[in-house]
């Protein structure tokens, strides 16, 4: 599928988005071990989360529902089946690695696989704990998917993550619920906590400080009514979007703003941004707010260190909003970008070049100057959805009309994005 996007006018309107896509995987994960009926509203309509979703039936829980809200009616630690054919992630790096860690303790083998993309991401970051607390995993060339899961018995391990990955941290975490005593992880632990917050909320013992996390085994999980926020990083094209074109008003209803996904937040104001969360509520477990935003000119920055994996889905955009701004953007210690769903500072670096913008890419990030004009191309999602979306931003202040390939990759975190894109403009 191709869209066209042209020079647009000034953005106006109040828009809800779809519920959060790391939330929503959580959600459905851990209401499928815990004992009843849990009721999520505002469920990710993004393709992800319903690969997770086609998972949880597959392995013997009922889901009913349909659109935003879902019932999964969970059967305890130890209700799920065998799966009776191989379980499909998708492209979804969420499902594969987090549904990981429940698959490693159940009493039978399962294979799980995914799309061509998620073929080629890396799985040994989850093996090896996985193998340590007990479980057997084939995977191809010992490092990709397909994995064959051999679960069994777990014990409780002590592991420090070689990267500050929360997908990472929830499998373990997961598989940390089967086991019998404290699981523990430490290392850069400072990533997106829904996990914890999740894990807690449904009942089980989560101690979190900066540096260490510990769950203690066999909970008792007791469902829940729960309704996701919507998801801070598909709102973060509209922000992008408000902020690149003259005149431009948005809010944005009921958007998660848990501190560790606010960062994008932070940077921005930094960056000179006129951002107001006129009001903030705790619904449960995660701040919820509405964002007001405003074109602004914004001075360009530096995302490196920690700031990085705070950001890191972000980046993309934040790319065209640095070529936009007055000094320019520099990402350094990005190399996690190069295995996302698109080695994504190839692909970033090549759609700015196609707008005509200068950028050079680094082994591990970025550095685009600043005040540059956009002209109108034909970009390339690679079949990466945050491309697709980023680049789309772009095009709305390119000068002319400009062509989006593979434009339904959008749909894996957020498939009313074209309307809604369409819905704002003047
Ligand atoms: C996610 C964690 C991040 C992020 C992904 C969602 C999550 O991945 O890029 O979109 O929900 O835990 P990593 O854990 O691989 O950094």
């Amino acid at each position: 599928m191709q869209k066209r996007v042209h020079l647009a006018g000034p953005l106006h309107g109040t828009l809800s988005l779809p519920g959060d896509k790391s939330i929503s995987h959580r959600y459905a994960l851990i209401a499928a071990v815990a004992e009843g009926a849990t009721r999520i509203r505002n469920y990710s309509t993004g393709a992800d989360c319903h690969s997770t979703l086609a998972c949880v039936r597959a392995l013997g829980i009922e889901v009913e529902g349909a659109g935003t809200e879902f019932t999964i009616h969970g059967r305890g630690l130890d209700g799920l089946r065998a799966p009776a054919a191989d379980l499909d992630a998708g492209n979804s790096g969420s499902t594969i690695r987090m549904l990981s860690g429940i698959l490693a303790a159940q009493p039978f083998t399962s294979r799980i696989l995914g799309d061509e993309s998620l073929s080629r991401r890396p799985m040994q970051r989850i093996i090896q704990p996985l193998e340590q607390m007990g479980a057997r995993i084939r995977a191809r060339e010992g490092r990709f998917p397909p994995l064959e899961i051999h679960g069994g018995p777990l014990h409780p391990i002590e592991y420090e993550l070689p990267v500050a990955s929360a997908q990472v941290k929830t499998c373990i975490l997961l598989a940390g619920l089967f086991a019998d005593g404290e699981t523990v992880v430490t290392g850069p632990v400072a990533s997106r906590d829904h996990t914890e917050i999740a894990l807690s909320e449904f009942g089980a013992d989560v101690a979190a400080d900066p540096e260490r996390i510990s769950i203690c085994g066999r909970p008792r999980l007791t469902a829940l009514e729960l309704e996701a926020p919507s998801d801070l990083s598909s709102a973060a094209f509209f922000l992008a979007a408000a902020l690149l074109v003259p005149g431009s008003r948005l809010s944005i209803r009921g958007v998660g703003i848990n501190p560790t996904r606010a960062a994008l937040l932070d940077f921005l104001r930094g960056m000179g941004a006129r951002l107001r969360i006129p009001d903030l509520e705790s619904r449960n477990g995660e701040l919820v707010g509405e964002i007001e935003v405003e074109h602004s000119t914004l001075a360009g920055g530096t995302i490196e260190g920690p700031l990085t994996a705070a950001l890191i889905d972000e980046i993309p955009v934040l790319a065209v909003l640095g070529a936009a701004s007055e000094n320019g953007l520099i990402v350094r210690d990005a190399s996690e970008l190069r295995i996302k769903e698109t080695d994504r500072i190839r692909t970033v670096v090549d759609n700015l070049r196609r707008l005509g913008v200068a950028a050079e890419e680094l082994p591990d990030g970025m550095a685009i100057p600043g005040k540059q004009k956009f002209h109108a191309a034909e970009f390339d999602s690679f079949g990466d959805h945050r491309i697709a979306m980023a680049f789309a931003v772009a095009a709305l202040a390119a000068d002319g009309e400009s062509l989006i390939d593979r434009a339904e990759a959008a749909s894996v975190s957020f498939p009313e994005f074209w309307d809604t894109l369409g819905s704002i403009g003047s």
